[in-house]
């Protein structure tokens, strides 16, 4: 069976023990792992590595795609392995470890990393530790259920570690499109002009001497832990729905829309379900992540393509997706997150953005990241990326949070991640505000009529006719702009008393 997997056969020597592949590790060093939305991510050599640092401690700079899953990262956190992490987390316990200042975590535009590796503005990759289901006759390294960074990690890296894994299935192969950019300023435009466009290798070109170790594993991605639509998602993908129907019916575009990107978690992936009603047909994705929804679309035959750079299933949706990996084959590509995440193509391709705000303020900047202003929740993952050059850049968010406590349309955000100018379309379960063409004080007035809880609304609307009063082409009370996140660490609600 491992024959089957290491074709080029010098590499078969190579095997070796999880142990004797993490102890090529060395105290200080740039390890630049696998793994993109808890997809594809090696499994056995940072458990040995986290092992070893209990009796022998070490720390490196970890770099990976965006989060790991089997509970690694949170692992490598408790061994305390981790000195600096980048470019994306969504780990409780290391989410606890970086608001604790334990660990420096970059928060990075996920297409940015390789690009600033690549041209030595951050410190070099010493190693790369990639998860693959087979390296082909040429010594090249085919990935699993993900890309992410992995294929400029072992091009860039002085040695690289190939974790095969027998669980992840042989027809994953031929499912990527590994291109990278040339160097610049003699590179030439990314090839991609649909979400269809094959335009690299299905394999990580490296030369097979660079690989000194091969790690044999078994372990399954870990599911995601999206939950099913509820009655506010469901609203939330309504109120979208019949508001991409009017943009058709106005002739700004066709029943299959624009090419569609949604990012990560429970309400985007709701969101996209919701699509399954919609009239909508022979879509497109173009996206980062490819969760359960897309192949919920792909089954009701409303998606015709997928480009990703992983996929992140449920448990449900992996037992029913890998066994048919060959029949959606056809319909889907996975390539490196810089290719799946370039503002050039985004642009071009005109993507319909649909990405998820913690909170936005009644001006249109939203935050994505930081809760209270001050403690990390995931990072901007792909988020600005997409807002920054799609065609059209959505927000969505529940209009509460923590059963009311909270409101997610405050007078001020704690923090910026996309900026109003960014910021094309705000919705929640209450409505949909559309902000194109409008100056701050008309766009503060559709956002407070219509996305705000109604048990916040008046709180907010009496903020802004006060700060109108003041004056200003974008009206504040400074003194009182962050009254509600303060409420909020003091009495544990944004409800006045
Ligand atoms: N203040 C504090 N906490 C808030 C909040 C706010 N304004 N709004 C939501 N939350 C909490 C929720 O209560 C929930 O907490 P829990 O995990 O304790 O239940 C948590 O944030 C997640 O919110 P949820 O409503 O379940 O949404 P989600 O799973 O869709 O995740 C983000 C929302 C914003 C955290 C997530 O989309 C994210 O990390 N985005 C940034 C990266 C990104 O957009 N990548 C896209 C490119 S792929």
């Amino acid at each position: 069976m491992l024959r089957e997997r290491i074709r080029h056969r010098p590499l078969l020597d190579r095997v070796v023990t999880a142990d004797e592949a993490a102890a090529l590790i060395k105290d200080g060093m740039t390890v630049g792992m696998s793994g993109f939305t808890r997809a594809g991510e090696a499994k056995a050599v940072p458990l040995a590595l986290a092992e070893r640092a209990r009796k022998d401690p070490l720390k490196i700079t970890l770099m990976t795609g965006a989060s790991l899953g089997n509970d690694l990262d949170k692992t490598l956190a408790e061994a305390h392995v981790l000195a600096r992490r980048m470019p994306f987390q969504s780990d409780p316990g290391l989410r606890k470890a970086i608001n604790a200042g334990e660990v420096m975590f970059i928060d990075q535009h996920l297409s940015e990393t390789v690009e600033q590796l690549r041209t030595n503005q951050i410190p070099p990759v010493d190693i790369a530790v990639v998860e693959a289901v087979a390296i082909t006759e040429q010594g090249g390294i085919v990935p699993t259920t993900s890309v992410g960074n992995s294929a400029s990690f072992a091009i860039l890296a002085d040695k690289v570690i190939v974790e095969i894994n027998l669980s992840q299935p042989v027809t994953l192969e031929g499912l990527h499109d590994i291109y990278i950019p040339a160097r610049r300023p003699a590179r030439m435009p990314i090839p991609v002009v649909t979400p269809e466009s094959r335009v690299g290798l299905p394999f990580i070109p490296v030369p097979p001497e660079k690989i000194v170790a091969i790690v044999v594993s078994e372990k399954h991605d870990s599911s995601a832990t999206i939950l099913p639509p509820d009655d506010d998602t469901r609203a939330i993908a309504g109120n979208l729905t019949d508001f991409l129907l009017n943009e058709v019916k106005r002739g700004r575009m066709g029943y299959e829309l624009q090419p569609l990107q949604a990012g990560i978690g429970t309400i985007a992936n709701a969101v996209l379900h919701g699509f399954i009603d919609s009239p909508f047909h022979d879509l497109k994705m173009y996206s980062e992540v490819l969760q359960d929804s897309t192949f919920e679309l792909f089954d009701a035959g409303k998606l015709g393509f997928a480009s990703g750079s992983s996929i992140t299933l449920s448990a449900k949706m992996y037992r029913k997706v890998l066994p048919r990996l060959a029949e959606y084959k056809h319909h889907l590509i996975l390539r490196p997150q810089e290719i799946s995440n370039h503002p050039e193509v985004i642009r071009r391709l005109g993507l319909i953005c649909i990405n998820t705000a913690l909170e936005f303020d009644i001006y249109g900047n939203v935050n994505s990241t930081h809760v209270g202003g001050t403690h990390m929740m995931n990072g901007i993952g792909g988020s600005g990326d997409f807002a920054r050059n799609g065609y059209m850049s959505i927000f969505v968010t529940k209009s509460i949070a923590k059963n009311g406590a909270i409101s997610s349309v405050v007078p001020m955000v704690s923090h910026v991640d996309h900026t109003e100018h960014d910021v094309d379309v705000l919705v929640t379960e209450v409505g949909l505000a559309d902000l194109r063409g409008l100056a701050p004080r008309e766009r503060a007035q559709v956002i407070i009529a219509n996305c705000v809880h109604p048990d916040y609304r008046d709180a907010l609307r009496d903020y802004y006719v006060r700060a109108s009063q003041r004056g200003g082409h974008t009206p504040h009370i400074l003194e009182e702009a962050f009254s509600w996140h303060v409420a909020l660490r003091d009495r544990g609600t944004m409800r006045s008393a």
